[in-house]
């Protein structure tokens, strides 16, 4: 019998949809059992968010300096053969949560020299994200085999608007021309290709090799031309960030004019420095392919765009 844990979070319950999805056909396998660890902060992050409060964690995402969560369910010294690690990306960083779990000594212990696959559900801007997590899980001498990226529905545009109006307000639907905030569910649920090739793996011993498992699966897409304006806003994020802890500690309210000067800042740079930025990026894809390619395929490192296993596993192309 295998044994996989699920360490996970979620505000609004999307990622454990995710999740659920994912961990259906393993907790139907006869010769596996899941754990599933949902963090909890010792203070909970509210949802929906206020203004302030939304704006306010940035800094603390950006320096990977979380509140404590609650002691783990699972005890440190329980063993694993696979840790599927979900999480959420805030301002360009894993969410605060997982941060706290990967920062903690139960997760130095539990995820020593173990295969591990992350697994995150965001709006769109994951790859900064995921550089940092590729880091935090070296620090703990894991080892990364695969990522799968899910992102909310909807153009880019469209998730700039929905996504800060779910979190905001808790409103979900689609309204005027925009489509509903957050992934499809269509997308959620063929999610679930994804447990089906786990346990296929787990039964061949894959997880005892280098990976990735869930390759052919269109496991992730990256944007190029997105990623660089993501390598500017995370640069930018550290420097203010770094001013605004100065200024004061979480939720103190002389931090507010120097999150809003920033917040104005960073509203006219992405109506106006990120599209040309991208737009200059698409016209010149011709002439950069071969770095072009480089950098997706190293974005998308291990589990890549690839659909070529999709039928196998109950999806269409
Ligand atoms: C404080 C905060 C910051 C966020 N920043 C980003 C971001 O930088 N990039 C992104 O793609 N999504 C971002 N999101 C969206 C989340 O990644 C996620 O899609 C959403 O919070 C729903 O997750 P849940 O499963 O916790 O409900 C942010 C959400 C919050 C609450």
């Amino acid at each position: 019998m295998k044994k996989i844990l699920v360490v996970q979070y979620s505000q609004t319950g999307q990622l454990s949809d995710v999740m659920a999805s994912i961990c259906r056909p393993l907790a139907e396998a006869e010769a596996l059992e899941v754990v599933v660890e949902t963090l909890e902060p010792e203070k909970p992050f509210p949802y929906p968010w206020s203004f302030f409060h939304f704006l306010d964690v940035f800094p603390e995402c950006v320096a990977l300096d979380p509140p404590p969560i609650k002691p783990l369910s699972v005890g440190s010294t329980d063993e694993f053969d696979l840790i599927i690690l979900a999480y959420q990306v805030w301002f360009l960083a894993p969410s605060l949560p997982i941060t706290a779990f990967l920062k903690s000594t139960a997760a130095q212990h539990l995820l020593r020299g173990k295969p591990v696959i992350t697994v995150i559900g965001c709006r769109n801007m994951w790859s900064q994200a995921q550089e940092t997590m590729r880091q935090l899980l070296a620090d703990c001498g894991a080892r990364l085999l695969d990522n799968v990226v899910l992102t909310d529905q909807g153009s880019a545009l469209a998730s700039f608007i929905t996504t800060p109006r779910w979190l905001l307000t808790g409103k979900k639907d689609a309204f005027w021309v925009f489509p509903a905030a957050g992934i499809s569910d269509s997308d959620i649920q063929a999610a679930c290709r994804f447990g089906k090739a786990i346990e296929v793996a787990l039964a061949e011993d894959l997880e005892q090799g280098e990976g990735p498992l869930l390759h052919g699966l269109r496991a992730v897409e990256a944007d190029i031309s997105q990623i660089q304006s993501e390598k500017a806003g995370y640069r930018s994020f550290k420097v203010w960030g770094k001013l605004i802890r100065r200024v004061g500690k979480p939720g103190e309210a002389s931090r507010l004019p120097v999150l809003v000067i920033y917040l104005l800042f960073l509203i006219l740079m992405i109506l106006t420095i990120v599209p040309l930025s991208m737009l200059l990026k698409k016209l010149l894809v011709p002439l950069l392919r071969e770095k072009h390619l480089q950098a997706k395929a190293y974005y998308e490192a291990p589990s890549g765009s690839g659909t070529e296993r999709m039928a196998m596993f109950g999806c269409p192309e």
